[in-house]
């Protein structure tokens, strides 16, 4: 299945959704970055956060990585964005690398369908599970995580010495053939 402008929804057509969530995501169209979005997203990101972030959405997840990078859209206006990638390791891994939320669009569905389709992108490419990691402390991220059924753990120096974060990972089940 299509979504506008080519992107493939089968992962949020294939979920049971909640009938608000279902008409929240009628709404909303998510499809792959382009540079303008990219731009934009630079610069409303500190917003956003409500501190300097803008390293985090470095370049290449556009340039390289711009296949894996999706944004959500209503009325035309950037509502929510994912930059990711594939990992091809063992197990073959897909990594969200950052995913942000217009403030006045949380609680509505849009980091759920921005996961998900991402998440069903990674299973057609024959990921095996999903990773990303989010700083300690971070409970809107954790909570989020957890609700779409992540597992998470703490890591002593994951990013350095005293640099602890949280890791998410999400694993597949394998799917019945046919
Ligand atoms: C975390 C974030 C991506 C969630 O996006 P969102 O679109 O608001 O999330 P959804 O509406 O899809 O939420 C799905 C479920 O996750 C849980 N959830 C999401 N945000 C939550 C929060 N702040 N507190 C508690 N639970 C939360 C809820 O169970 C929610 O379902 P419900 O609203 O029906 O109860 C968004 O708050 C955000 O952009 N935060 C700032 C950036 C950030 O921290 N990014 C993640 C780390 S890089």
């Amino acid at each position: 299945m299509l979504g506008v402008r080519g992107f493939r929804w089968r992962g949020v057509a294939r979920l049971a959704l909640s009938p608000q969530l279902r008409n929240a995501a009628g709404r909303m169209e998510t499809r792959k970055i382009t540079k303008s979005d990219f731009d934009h997203i630079v610069d409303v990101i500190d917003r956003w956060w409500g501190g300097p972030m803008a390293n985090f959405a470095h370049p290449m997840f556009f340039h390289e990585l711009g296949d894996n990078a999706l944004i959500v859209e209503e009325e035309r206006r950037l509502i929510g964005f994912l930059l990711g990638f594939v990992v091809f390791g063992s197990p073959k891994t897909g990594y969200v690398h950052l995913v942000g939320i217009h403030p006045d669009f949380r609680r509505k569905g849009v980091g759920r369908l921005l996961y998900e389709t991402f998440t069903e992108r990674c299973r057609d490419l024959g990921c095996e599970r999903m990773k990303a990691i989010t700083t300690a402390g971070n409970e809107g991220s954790i909570k989020f995580h957890h609700a779409l059924g992540w597992q998470s753990s703490e890591v002593e120096d994951y990013a350095g010495t005293n640099r602890r974060r949280v890791v998410f990972a999400k694993e597949f089940r394998s799917r019945p053939l046919g």
